[in-house]
């Protein structure tokens, strides 16, 4: 199973939960059957790092984000099964670039049974420190329910 990570930039909130993701599907013995990906759908930020203070912040949970970021192409949505997106904003985009209906397409706070519908991971680039804690807080609930998904998906 494939899933990729979505946001503006693809340097502070999805490489963030690329790296969350990637740690619990190892973690859950998946690695060999998950194939854990990110980009932006802007082309700011192409072959640069995540934002070093994305990088900081994860760093004191034991993620390593050691990710370039890179432009979604319309290829990634066929070739993925799963395309995560970050806010709504991002889900409008990706619905353009797919050109077709798909429901692959998903926002990664759907996967967080405690959080409202239709939440979003609110972009932490202007902000604060806070910021950036709330996007690992909000990473690490929806991806705990995005490996329970994988888990049901796998076992068919
Ligand atoms: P991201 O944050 O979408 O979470 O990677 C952003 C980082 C930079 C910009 C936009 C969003 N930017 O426009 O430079």
């Amino acid at each position: 199973m494939k899933i990729v990570f979505v946001c503006l930039g693809n340097i502070c909130r999805s490489p963030t939960a690329h790296g969350v993701m990637e740690k619990l599907v190892a973690s859950a013995g998946l690695a060999d059957r998950v194939t854990i990906d990110s980009a932006g759908t802007g082309a700011y930020h192409i072959g640069e790092l995540p934002d070093a203070r994305s990088r900081a912040h994860a760093a004191k949970r034991g993620y390593e984000l050691a990710h370039r970021a890179r432009q979604l192409t319309a290829t990634d949505i066929a070739a993925f099964d799963l395309v995560v997106a970050m806010d709504r904003q991002n889900v409008r985009q990706l619905r353009l670039i797919a050109g077709a209906p798909t429901d692959k397409i998903v926002l990664l706070r759907s996967f967080d049974p405690t959080a409202p519908a239709e939440a979003e991971v609110p972009d932490p680039w202007y902000g604060g420190p806070d910021g950036f804690e709330e996007v690992l807080d909000q990473c690490e609930r929806a991806c705990a329910g995005l490996l329970a998904h994988v888990g049901e998906r796998l076992r068919g």
